[in-house]
């Protein structure tokens, strides 16, 4: 099986086993990206939609939201759940990594998506080179630490790669070319902010 028919396959019972990201922990990590009004976000790998409301209240009205997903079975879960929020995100059912989304966004989220990406330094430098607006950030983010997310990724025979701590990962995308480093790392919290220099 595919990471997509994965996915696909836990979209019915995705709302029902989230634990971790209540309405609350999400606000907390969106206020530590720090979200303005009228910002433009895009949520790669949306799942759901669990971030979607909470971003929708930080953007206001006049954001733009772009919330992606390659799994038709968990897009449509968010496209029902959140087709009625203002600013109405616009939803895309692609691979990010394979293909090219339009535009420029002030913040770029990958929420619980980091692991199963297959290029994970091309695909930030592309996000980074293509969607990022000057000023922006790339967060990588996850409501709790790296033994938990490896655990139930064990647990769940899923193809993903192991989630190192941040402090390495952060070291790790510095060595890489991305101007690296981390927002908050405990048990409840795991966030790297990637930034985007003008000359870059
Ligand atoms: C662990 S889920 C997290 C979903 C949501 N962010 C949340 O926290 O509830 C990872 C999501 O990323 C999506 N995904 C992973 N790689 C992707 C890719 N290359 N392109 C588009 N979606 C991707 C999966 O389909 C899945 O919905």
């Amino acid at each position: 099986m595919d990471e997509r028919e994965f996915f696909d396959k836990l979209a019915p019972t995705w709302d029902a086993n989230e634990v971790l990201s209540t309405p609350e922990h999400v606000r907390h990590v969106l206020s530590r990206i720090g979200i303005k009004k009228g910002d433009r976000v895009l949520d790669l790998g949306t799942g759901t939609g669990v971030l979607l409301p909470e971003i929708a209240a930080m953007t206001g009205k006049d954001g733009k939201i772009t919330a992606v997903d390659y799994s038709r079975g968990m897009l449509d879960r968010a496209i029902d759940k959140c087709s009625g929020l203002c600013p109405k995100p616009d939803f895309i059912c692609m691979d990010f990594e394979t293909e090219t989304i339009a535009g420029e966004f002030d913040h770029i989220i990958l929420y619980c998506v980091y692991p199963h990406l297959h290029t994970p330094i091309d695909t930030m430098k592309w996000m980074r080179g293509v969607n990022l607006a000057d000023g922006g950030h790339i967060t990588v983010a996850f409501p709790t630490d790296e033994h938990f997310i490896n655990s139930v990724h064990r647990e769940k025979h899923s193809e993903s790669d192991c989630l190192p701590p941040a402090e390495e990962l952060a070291a790790w995308f510095r060595l890489n070319g991305l101007d690296a480093h981390v927002v908050e790392s405990n048990a409840d919290n795991y966030i790297i902010s990637i930034s985007k220099n003008p000359c870059e």
